[in-house]
């Protein structure tokens, strides 16, 4: 039997997937290489491992044998990538980070310093909503998360390190930019333009009106906040976007935020990882960087309220709160860094 290692992960991440795109962005690679992967595991085994169905892929008999054995090594991989990132340290370390879509605004700033201070690192991102974050964690495939709250589930770890104000956008000749102060109730009449199912965004968005007992009129649904943001702008209705996704168009006047009783909704983000990982050298000093740096360097952490409201037009001063509510501050009992 002939059959590589490279073969078997790229062949893993396609059956966890069951989707050759999104094993391609797991693994940071093109999806024509990953198909010529899979094509070349099969024609090694002489065996048909995966049915495409549509845009659905099954695993055939053989598949499931080949994947059950594939977790297997899968594991011992990961184990032995710790080993190595241990011992290679903050000169050649790996790491990998999957970020939050609406985190991705400033993720690359983050990245950024973090790769000045360690160039030898090698950094793979992956952009995903937080149905997506959740996964990698459970699937020990990434180092860090930076995303929303986590569910307290009691298996991660989570520790805030910025306020993450979610506000209502509108176009500037919406009626409502009129009122200083629009009462909750002026939004039942409004259509809202949503986040896909597994957005954390969404979540936190349904959760808020669901409490003041409000059911909203939704319009589109749209998967990143690019889509809602142009579809406010096209005037398709409101959308509830965190304040870090549209800090320019507020900056040039495209849109505004509304002054709407309760809002901005304030969360938080977290930097995340799953209590069983031994964080490598190079994942803990990335989280140890963004406790620390985040809050200094991102808009809305850091303490002078004349810089935060300029990076944060439309707040109403909302940047004016104490940058670094929670940071460090560490939930579900978080434990040492180290683990
Ligand atoms: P998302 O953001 O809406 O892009 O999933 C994550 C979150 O707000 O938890």
């Amino acid at each position: 039997m002939h059959l590589t290692l490279r073969q078997l992960t790229i062949f893993n991440a396609v059956a966890r997937h069951q989707s050759f795109s999104r094993a391609a962005a797991e693994l940071c690679l093109s999806q024509p290489a990953v198909s010529l992967q899979v094509r070349q595991l099969e024609q090694n085994l002489g065996l048909p491992l995966l049915e495409q169905l549509g845009k659905r892929v099954f695993l055939t008999g053989a598949g499931q044998e080949v994947f059950r054995a594939s977790r297997g090594v899968a594991q011992q991989l990961q184990e032995l990538k710790q080993a190595l990132d241990e011992i290679q340290g903050l000169e050649r370390g790996q790491l990998s980070v999957a970020v939050a879509s609406t985190v991705n605004y400033f993720a690359p700033r983050l990245l950024a310093g973090f790769s000045r201070r360690h160039p030898g690192v090698h950094i793979c991102l992956t952009v995903t909503n937080r149905q997506g974050l959740l996964e990698h964690l459970e699937q020990n495939d990434i180092d860090v998360a930076l995303m929303g709250q986590p569910p307290e589930t009691g298996d991660l770890v989570a520790e805030a390190f910025l306020p993450n104000p979610l506000v209502v956008i509108a176009r500037p000749d919406h009626p409502l930019t009129e009122a200083r102060s629009v009462p909750l109730e002026a939004l039942r009449g409004e259509t809202f333009l949503l986040r896909e199912r597994g957005s954390g965004t969404r979540s936190a968005m349904e959760r808020f009106f669901g409490e003041h007992g409000m059911t909203l009129s939704t319009g589109m649904e749209m998967n990143t906040n690019e889509a809602i943001k142009q579809g406010v702008e096209a005037g398709l209705g409101l959308g509830i976007v965190s304040l870090h996704t549209a800090g320019l168009e507020l900056e040039m006047g495209r849109l505004v935020t509304l002054e709407v009783e309760g809002f901005p909704i304030l969360r938080q983000w977290y930097v995340v990882h799953h209590r069983g990982k031994r964080l490598s050298q190079a994942a803990q000093a990335f989280r140890d960087f963004v406790l620390r740096e985040a809050p200094r360097d991102l808009p809305g952490g850091n303490t002078s309220p004349a810089r935060a409201e300029g990076d944060m037009p439309g707040t109403s001063g909302i940047m004016r709160r104490g940058p670094t509510q929670g940071r460090g501050q560490q939930r579900q009992g978080s434990t040492s860094p180290g683990r």
